[in-house]
């Protein structure tokens, strides 16, 4: 397969700075993600060629992160976190309110493609509890309100 020729230069940077090609799969899975949309068969199979891996290697990566998915999502992957830090200070009432809001629930995307739901473990944030990341954004201390102002801006994003 192809990818664009953007990816195909940050590949080729990328395998030069490391010992084992292997240290390259999450990058290079990321950068595919962004690129396709979800990480296909047909990704798998060229990503694990390139870097002289099993396919199986390669989904044992992919099915340990969350930011990575065999599947097709929305154009924005709203991750709630309700670890401990979250939850105490309203994560569980935050997904709730995504999931009324969007009409989803986890591992859901809305019939217009524009938003997938998951509920995930700690993503870092917990100083600024509740935090939700939207593709590769962060958004903390967050509340009802302030949540609808995150969805509302990705719907415009969405539509441009
Ligand atoms: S517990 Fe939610 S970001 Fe760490």
């Amino acid at each position: 397969m192809r990818f664009s020729d953007p990816f195909e230069q940050r590949f080729a940077e990328m395998i030069t700075h490391y010992p084992t090609k292997r240290s390259v799969l999450v990058p290079t899975l990321l950068y595919a993600q962004d690129e396709v949309g979800f990480l296909s068969d047909e990704v798998i199979t060229e990503i694990a060629g390139r870097l002289e891996l099993t396919e199986l290697d390669v989904r044992n990566v992919i099915s340990y992160y969350s930011m990575l998915t065999t599947k097709p999502r929305g154009k924005f992957n709203v991750q709630v976190c309700t670890n401990i830090a979250c939850m105490l200070r309203g994560g569980e009432e935050l997904l709730e309110h995504c999931e009324k809001r969007l009409g989803i629930g986890h591992k859901g995307t809305t019939s217009d493609g524009l938003f997938s739901l998951e509920e995930v473990e700690c993503i870092g944030g917990c100083s600024w509890a509740p935090a939700v990341q939207v593709n590769y954004e962060f958004h903390e201390n967050l509340t009802a309100e302030k949540m609808d102002a995150v969805l509302e801006g990705c719907r415009r994003k969405g539509m441009q």
